[in-house]
């Protein structure tokens, strides 16, 4: 061993590195607005409604409803006001919606949200294709949408898209993030929470751990959220990261469903079942009955039109048994007749 470097704790070589050790982690949905903005088949209202009536039931700290965009863009949550005044309130859970602009703050507070999660781009290029309009534009409406909030009551989240890495402009400066995730922070805003999102599935662990304790650092007050997406298949490993970085808010779809139009090769958010699951094994608190998302999950199908990424709905959880193999019996009291012989 390079005797420069520490000898390692035993912390660090034991199991207790990685336990949760009853740890509280909130588990955030956000199926029915990221799952569902890309799907091709419009899911009835009905069914949405009673998509988030299953996820605050099976204990969700927080539920992203829906977005109030314009319909246009996103044809799929066209619906979003019904959606909102339809679904039934869990006291303790927070239902939140994506804005991106004042009338969309306008529809939002008027529907009864509990939170907005406002939404820009790190990148030019990404804020452009996404929104339509340059950050510094983006900035001066959420600006306004924080005022209207403000005054309303109500919370405010910022999301800042493609944290962790562009599909177009490539890497994102950790610099850059800082820049706009203090003005998020500050007063002009003056955000309650603050979700780094890695839109794309660029993020790998080392660099969420940077990330993430740069964000803390500079912002010990304000509530931190990373959200990930699996495209590149690193999305239970950046969540372990990240609570190695101190973050105790994760957002997650059920089934895995999920992606940006906007941002090629996007694909599925980290699946709610196979994060509460992987959790609840290494002894983290999420507050959620897996087996009433697993069952949720398992409905998706029917809504979507198609199979989900998620491994728990297919594989079932690590202790759901299975018979043994037909013969089992005849197979057993052959090998026993061997040691008989
Ligand atoms: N809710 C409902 N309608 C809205 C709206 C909102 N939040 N924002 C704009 N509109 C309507 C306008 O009233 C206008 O309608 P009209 O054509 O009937 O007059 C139309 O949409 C265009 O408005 P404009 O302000 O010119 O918007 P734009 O075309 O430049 O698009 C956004 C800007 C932000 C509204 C649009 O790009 C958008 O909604 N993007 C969201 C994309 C998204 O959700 N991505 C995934 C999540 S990150
Ligand atoms: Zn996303």
């Amino acid at each position: 061993m390079n005797p420069s470097s520490p000898a390692p704790t035993a912390a660090a070589g034991s199991a207790d590195a990685w336990s949760g050790a009853g740890r509280r982690i909130f588990m955030q949905e956000v199926g029915p607005r990221d799952g569902l903005q890309v799907e091709k088949a419009f899911v009835p209202t009905a069914d949405k409604i009673a998509l988030v009536d299953a996820l605050s039931d099976a204990g969700m700290a927080k539920v992203e409803v829906t977005a109030f965009v314009s319909p246009q863009a996103v044809p799929a949550l066209a619906d979003a006001d019904d959606v909102l005044r339809g679904i039934r309130r869990r006291p303790g859970t927070v239902y939140t919606a994506l804005v991106p602009n004042p009338r969309g703050a306008e529809r939002a507070i008027a529907a009864g949200a509990d939170e907005l999660n406002l939404v820009m781009s790190a990148t030019e290029t990404h804020n452009l294709s996404n929104l339509r309009m340059t950050r510094e534009q983006s900035f001066a409406g959420l600006a306004q949408v924080a005022a209207m909030a403000h005054a309303a009551g109500v919370a405010v989240n910022v999301s800042l898209s493609c944290s962790f890495g562009c599909p177009m402009e490539g890497d994102v400066p950790a610099e850059t993030v800082d820049a706009w995730t203090d003005r998020f922070v500050g007063p002009e805003i003056g955000a309650r929470g603050v979700t780094l999102c890695d839109t794309t599935g660029m993020a790998y662990p080392t660099q969420v751990v940077a990330l993430a304790r740069r964000f803390r650092a500079r912002h010990p007050g304000t509530e931190l959220t990373l959200h990930f997406h699996n495209t590149r298949g690193m999305g239970l490993a950046n969540v372990l990261a990240g609570i190695a970085a101190g973050a105790d808010r994760f957002d997650a779809s059920l089934g895995g469903l999920g992606g940006c139009p906007y941002a090629p090769g996007a694909t599925g958010n980290v699946c709610s079942e196979e994060i509460v699951h992987a959790l609840g094994l290494m002894g983290y608190d999420t507050g959620v009955d897996l087996a009433a998302l697993v069952a949720a999950s398992r409905r998706l199908p029917g809504l979507v039109g198609h199979d989900t990424p998620s491994q728990i709905a297919k594989a079932g959880q690590r202790l759901d048994l299975h018979p043994p193999p037909a013969g089992f019996d005849a197979i057993r009291a052959r090998a026993l007749a061997r040691d008989a012989a």
